[in-house]
């Protein structure tokens, strides 16, 4: 039987995030409303003939073993046997790393479905849920996509209803990545009040764009934009160009991609004007309903 496959790994924004505090363990106890979009890398299962995982990426500066597709499928052959018939795994990056997309997470998810199929592991939606909670805090949501609420460090999940239609348009600033401990050990909460996230989850049940729309206009829809505000001209300068242009910019997770939502794909254009006059890249995009495989 042929076991030549392609599998999506869609990346995520986050429409809300609040930080609540610092745990025993490092992480961060948080609140976000995440939303899978159409933005994703591709990755190409293939029989090899070399047992184990033989992993390539389009970027080099990603093919590394401890890429997360790497990870996963080390993980998988630990809990599962190392005698597992050989796979090449090639991912083709589209996903900007270190952005705040969860780039990584989301090719870890798909590796863990995609593996899951090619060594006929049959594990259970739970399993992976688990698997992918030992590999990233945003790796569980990258498996279920569509909209959820997340909590814990962000691998405990409540399934929302899904977003209504919206574009989606992604600046990120040239050479600004960030890591995620990186921004999570510099964000200062003083420096911004509580995103409250009842009205967007509110809106989201009532299927209301307007509402959605509006919450994004908020001042403060994201506790770790503190970490990155402070350190990104680049940054501020995209915001105040789609703020300029009659848009709501927001951070997604860990920054520093700034996304805005869009109703109709004229404004979405304008959007991506904007931002690429001050020197970002652009990604367009829309919001997904989740991952039905
Ligand atoms: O879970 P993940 O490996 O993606 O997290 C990367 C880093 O981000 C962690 O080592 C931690 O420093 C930080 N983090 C955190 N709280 C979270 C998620 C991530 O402090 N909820």
């Amino acid at each position: 039987m042929n076991n030549t496959f392609c599998l999506k790994a869609y990346a995520k924004i986050n429409l809300g995030l609040k930080v609540l505090r610092q745990r025993a363990d490092g992480y961060h106890d948080l609140e976000s409303v995440m939303q899978q979009v159409s933005l994703a890398d591709t990755l190409l299962f293939e029989p090899a003939a070399v047992r184990g995982c033989n992993f390539f990426c389009t970027d080099p500066r990603l093919s590394g073993p401890e890429n997360l597709v790497n990870r996963a499928a080390a993980l998988l052959q630990k809990k599962h046997g190392r005698k597992l018939p050989g796979v090449q795994i090639t991912l083709y990056k589209s996903i900007p790393a270190e952005a705040g997309l969860a780039g990584g997470s989301a090719d870890a998810a798909a590796a863990l479905v995609g593996l899951n199929r090619f060594w006929k592991l049959d594990l259970h939606k739970s399993e992976l849920l688990e698997a992918g909670a030992e590999l990233g805090s945003d790796v569980p949501f990258c498996l279920i996509g569509g909209t959820a609420l997340a909590g814990g460090r962000g691998e405990r999940l409540q399934e929302l209803p899904p977003l209504p239609f919206f574009w989606t348009v992604i600046a990120v600033p040239e050479n600004e990545a960030i890591s995620t401990a990186a921004s999570y050990n510099s964000f200062d909460k003083r420096k911004m009040g509580e995103p409250p996230l009842e009205p967007l989850v509110e809106a989201i049940h009532d299927r209301d764009k307007q509402k959605i729309i509006s919450w994004l206009a908020r001042d403060f829809t994201n506790t770790l934009e503190t970490a990155v505000d402070s350190c990104s001209s680049k940054v501020k300068g995209i915001k105040n160009k789609l703020a300029n242009a009659g848009f709501s910019p927001v951070m997604s997770g860990s920054g520093p991609a700034i996304f805005v939502l869009t109703e109709n794909w004229h404004d979405a254009r304008d959007a991506i004007c904007a931002a690429e006059q001050e020197g970002a890249r652009v990604y367009l995009c829309w919001v997904t309903s989740g991952n039905k495989e």
